[in-house]
């Protein structure tokens, strides 16, 4: 219909999305108009869905894992050209100029950081409109849906990949194989890490193993901290739970000095301050990133042949699409794609 659009709307904490008409937003200065092609549905979407995102204002489209097309272009952007594929995730921009910013420390930002799908609508539409510093190139190798996931999960678990204190050979454990999770193992064995699996149960052995991981632990039958602890212990262990009771559990086994880089929002986790101080371990967070991080990322992906396994729902099935991915079900990103 012309000048207007479907999204995905979340109008209550705890609410579903409803697929509403709206009218097709104008760019505003400094920002780009997207035709969305295609958005991943990430854990963090919950957030805005169920409502624990503080402060957050309704109603939102959530969606950060965004690929589409610059589809116009607000008053003094000149960087993007109408027609370029593009791609957003959840670093929506920030100020530039606080202390912080001045710094690098983008993410601290106090005075403007803005985040996709939380502080501006999102993906989950027809389109949508994001700052242009917020934006990514896309190669052309990367179709719609398989470029998606790396807009968040890809970048993430890339990101702290390469921000870590891992080099190549090192012994390097993902926790969890989901839509991170299961990036997370391709990147690490890519980078010339030794790399693990750990998951909960038998059924993701095999795919882990077809990631690359040369070792699997299952954390429902076995201790993972002691089977890290007989290969020698992680340099790294990226966790990619929702859980922090599974987070508390690998600690152990981390090698001196080896380093827990949380990437999985869980609310809370138990820490060994003894274990942390015998041995100079320690326990990181890590944030997504920003553009240049995700053009990285893509580059990264299309050069080593690292690819999302995903579930394709059409818009219309979006919350079959996020109670896939709830569920624990989904192998492994659930995407949903807009159509012409
Ligand atoms: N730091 C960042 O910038 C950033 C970016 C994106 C996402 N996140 C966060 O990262 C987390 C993962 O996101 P995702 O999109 O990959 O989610 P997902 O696809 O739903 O995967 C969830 C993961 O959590 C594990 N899990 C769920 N319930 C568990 C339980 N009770 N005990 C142990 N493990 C449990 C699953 O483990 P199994 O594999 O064992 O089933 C699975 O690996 C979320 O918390 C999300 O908000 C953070
Ligand atoms: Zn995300």
């Amino acid at each position: 219909m012309a000048n207007k659009m479907r999204v995905a709307q979340v109008t209550r904490a705890g609410g579903p999305l409803e697929i509403v008409e709206r009218p097709i937003p104008e760019a505003p200065a400094g920002w780009v108009r997207i035709k969305v092609q295609a958005c991943g549905i990430c854990h963090s979407d919950s957030l805005v869905k169920e409502g624990l995102w503080p402060g957050l204002k309704y109603p939102r489209v959530p969606g950060h894992e965004v690929i589409g097309v610059v589809d116009a272009l607000g008053e003094n952007v000149t960087e993007w050209k109408v027609g370029e594929r593009v791609g957003v995730g959840w670093h929506g921009g920030n100020c530039g100029h606080c202390d912080n910013c001045r710094r690098g420390d983008f993410f601290a930002c106090t005075v403007d950081l803005k985040i996709t799908g939380i502080s501006f609508d999102g993906g989950y539409g027809e389109y949508m409109v994001a700052p242009s510093i917020a934006v990514a190139r896309v190669p052309n190798e990367l179709a719609p849906a398989d470029g998606a996931p790396l807009m968040c999960a890809g970048i993430t678990t890339f990101n702290a990949l390469r921000n870590s204190n891992a080099r190549p050979g090192d012994l390097v454990a993902v926790l969890g194989l989901g839509g991170l999770g299961h990036l997370a193992v391709q990147y690490a064995t890519k980078m010339g890490y030794r790399t693990v699996g750990i998951a909960r149960g038998k059924d993701k052995e095999p795919l882990a193993r077809k990631l690359g991981a040369f070792h699997y632990i299952n954390s429902q039958s076995q201790n993972p901290a002691a089977e890290l602890t007989k290969l020698g212990g992680a340099r790294v262990i990226l966790a990619t739970v929702t859980a922090g009771d599974a987070m508390s559990a690998v600690q152990g086994g981390l090698a001196p000095k080896g380093t827990l880089m949380i990437v999985g929002a869980a609310e809370s986790m138990q820490v060994s301050p003894l274990l942390l101080i015998m041995g100079a371990r320690e326990i990181r967070g890590w944030y997504s990133g920003t553009a240049i991080d995700s053009q990285d990322t893509l580059a990264f992906t299309v050069y080593s042949g690292v690819r999302s396994m995903n579930e394709v729902y059409p818009f219309e099935k979006v919350n079959e699409a996020y109670e896939r991915m709830m569920s624990g079900k989904a192998r492994f990103r659930a995407v949903v794609t807009m159509g012409s």
